[in-house]
């Protein structure tokens, strides 16, 4: 990652009203944020224009030795400066990303100690951390309150899922006033969580709101490292208060060497396609270390011998005579993602330890990482998808059994490592809350939650040993994006929510694909595992029965399903599906082979939230565009204004669409493909079949 302009560092003015009231813009003037010490509480609000984003809140934190740097303090010092340069992401949704913000320095003393606040405001959005730096006679600074609010409006309404709960981050999205967060809403109105009796009600971050005076805004956190993740619960009367997951013991956050918060951030957005055009969360990470080489992570794409087990139902992921991972079957996969141009092959249950109950409850102790099956032959795949430009793509699910993953974790690696393999997908399922075993340094043993300070820190762990491998990570059942691919490449993609798979035992229902855009992939990059062709008609009762559940469909379109791989942004993107169902539309393939996951150029084109959005998006090594477009359970019929193409360009266009018929509940799999010419000057209708979309390839004609 380079810095490629010149960085302007300045002293900026802020304005001081009175001693202990400052405010600061952002750079274009628009967003201003106000701290105010009001009777030794430290506070803060923030303006969009004329628009209240967050009246007055409270900030702080509480530690365990009885400091309290929420009341009581004076401030003792003020810095502030001004920054903007632009640098180069390794991959990515843009080529360069400006990082343009003014920021103040706070310091606070209660009457010992010294906190400094960390506050920016950038052009879309504000971010404060809170730093406290290792002081004499300290030696403990565990955490047992973070008293960070966002005060907002009740009227102000939440797409939110609920934390604390038992299926970490994998649930549909509730639309409730903010004061409305609770299990008791959610399962009144989404699923039934009721009787999971653990832990508070909050939500999740990213948490988007859509105010009531029309601004769009995230509450989330960027990196996060070594502290534990943020939820927000509801104080009533629009205000909502930071909440981290605990230690089994209580306690928020342990260190014994000051505290450097991750970063609390608002994103603002005036509309919801501002809100998706943002790169605030990786301006507040950091560059690798300047030791560190990354230029071996590539992006790429893959299949896998995956949905055979979670969808289809054909494979057990356990040795059995239906077992998915043999080395015939491999073999196939690899014929035809070599065909076709992939990257990668996803192979699960190649390794010992699988049986047939392994899911959900946390039994993951049987796992081995570095013992294969007897009829998967690592080497002999490994070599035979080489010469097939194919790297097998490794698997390593847990069960969320942390310390038998970790007794494994470097030996596993070298496996890999020896066999030229560069992607590893990790799985934490653990279907029960707070249910995460820790055996401390004196053998007891403790149940932790999946998105405490615990498991941040394995999270972490995982992703600094895999570096040391050149390996990737793609985690599923992960902890949040946050954007620490900025610091680690390596840790190209995650899932973190309800993915495609569920589509294939369970459902997302039609609605839960447009929500997914303005909440959760504000975070970052999904593994969402778009690509699915056989969209009904695809599941067997179980892998020994010929019987198909006719229950079961995947509530899109095929033409949707190409959009995703648009909409949806990930560095390392599956073709979910298997190649039988790919071979029967080997045209509509065409798309997903071509489309490209590294990007120059992003272009919000239209969106509502929830409702519908499509996203243009420039290929990092061509001056080909792409677009995606995705509706809900709406029909729905768009004008497409191609002035965002080059001016001096001409382009032929392929058109994948849904046509007139197609219909996400009885005809999904309807499509047409068309060609056009087209240049800036031009527009094009285009229509969107309920629950469908649309996928456009715009090449450059060259003479
Ligand atoms: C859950 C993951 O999300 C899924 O993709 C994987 O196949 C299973 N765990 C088994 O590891």
């Amino acid at each position: 990652m380079k810095k490629i302009l010149i960085i302007l560092l300045s002293i900026i003015s802020v304005s001081c009203s009175y001693n202990n009231s400052i405010s600061l813009k952002s750079p274009n003037n628009e967003i201003k944020l106000n701290f105010e010490l009001v009777d030794g509480v430290p506070t803060y609000s923030v303006n969009n224009k004329n628009k209240k984003v967050i009246n007055l809140s409270k900030m702080g934190l509480l530690f365990n030795n009885k400091i309290d740097f929420s009341k009581n303090l004076t401030l003792s010092e003020t810095k502030s400066r001004s920054f903007n340069n632009s640098w180069k992401p390794l991959y990515g949704e843009e080529e360069i990303i400006s990082n343009n913000y003014n920021e103040l320095i706070i310091s606070l003393n209660n009457d010992k100690y010294q906190m400094d606040i960390f506050f920016r405001v950038y052009n879309d959005g504000i971010a404060f951390k809170y730093v406290i730096p290792q002081q004499g006679g300290l030696n403990s600074y565990d955490i047992i309150d973070e008293m960070t609010e966002f005060n907002l409006s009740s009227k102000d309404s939440a797409l939110w899922i609920p934390a604390f709960s038992y299926r970490r981050y994998e649930f549909l999205y509730a639309n409730s006033s903010v004061d409305d967060i609770s299990k008791k809403y959610y399962s009144k109105n989404v699923e039934d969580i009721s009787y999971d009796t653990l832990g508070i009600d909050a939500a999740h971050t990213p948490l988007t709101i859509k105010k009531d005076n029309d601004l769009y805004i995230s509450i989330h956190e960027a990196n996060l490292i070594d502290y534990s993740s943020m939820t927000l619960k509801p104080k009533g009367n629009g205000k909502l208060e930071v909440e981290l997951y605990p230690w089994s013991d209580g306690i928020k956050v342990k260190s014994t060497n000051g505290i450097n918060s991750p970063w609390r951030m608002v994103q603002i957005g005036n509309n919801s396609s501002e809100l998706l055009d943002s790169n605030i969360i990786l301006n507040l990470n950091d560059d690798p270390d300047e030791n560190e080489d990354f230029s071996w992570v590539k992006p790429g794409k893959y299949m896998g011998v995956w949905w055979e087990m979670i969808g289809t139902n054909e494979s057990t992921w356990w040795p059995s005579k239906n077992h998915g991972a043999n080395n015939s079957k491999v073999m196939n996969y690899i014929n035809f993602a070599s065909k076709h141009g992939f990257d990668g092959l996803l192979v699960e249950g190649w390794n010992k330890g699988w049986y047939p109950q392994w899911c959900c409850s946390g039994n993951g102790i049987p796992f081995i990482f570095t013992e294969t099956v007897d009829d998967f032959n690592i080497e002999l795949l490994s070599n035979y998808g080489k010469e097939k430009n194919i790297s097998l793509v490794g698997h390593h699910e847990t069960g969320g059994q942390i310390q038998n993953y970790e007794n494994q974790l470097e030996d596993a690696f070298k496996l890999y490592n020896k066999y030229g393999i560069k992607n590893i997908k990790t799985g934490y399922v653990n279907d029960v809350s707070k249910n995460i075993k820790r055996i401390d340094e004196k053998g007891n043993i403790h149940k932790e939650w999946h998105h405490g300070q615990y498991m941040v820190n394995h999270f972490q762990k995982v992703i600094e040993m895999a570096a040391k491998y050149k390996l990737n990570i793609i985690t599923h059942e992960p902890i949040k994006d946050t954007g620490l691919r900025r610091k680690y490449p390596n840790y190209i993609s995650r899932e973190g929510a309800k993915g495609q798979e569920f589509n294939g035992f369970w459902t997302n229902g039609v609605n839960h694909a447009t929500n997914l855009p303005f909440t959760r992939m504000l975070s970052g990059p999904m593994d969402y595992t778009p690509g699915i062709f056989q969209l009904n008609n695809f599941r067997y009762d179980s892998p020994d029965s010929k019987i198909i559940d006719k229950g079961a469909i995947v509530p899109s379109t095929l033409a949707k399903e190409l959009a995703l791989y648009v909409v949806y942004y990930s560095p390392m993107q599956m073709a979910a599906d298997l190649p039988k169902h790919y071979e029967k539309h080997l045209d509509a393939f065409e798309f997903i082979k071509n489309v490209p996951v590294d990007w120059s150029e992003r272009v919000i084109l239209n969106s509502s939230m929830s409702e519908y959005v499509t996203i243009a998006r420039k290929d990092k090594n061509s001056n080909n565009w792409y677009v995606g477009g995705i509706t809900d359970e709406k029909e729905r019929n768009f004008v497409i204004d191609f002035s965002f193409l080059d001016n001096d360009k001409e382009y032929k266009m392929s058109i994948y669409s849904d046509t007139y018929n197609t219909h996400w509940k009885d005809n999904p799999m309807e499509y047409e493909i068309k060609s056009k010419a087209v240049t800036s000057e031009d527009n094009t209708n285009i229509y969107l079949a309920p629950g469908g979309g649309f996928a456009f390839e715009i090449k450059e004609i060259t003479k």
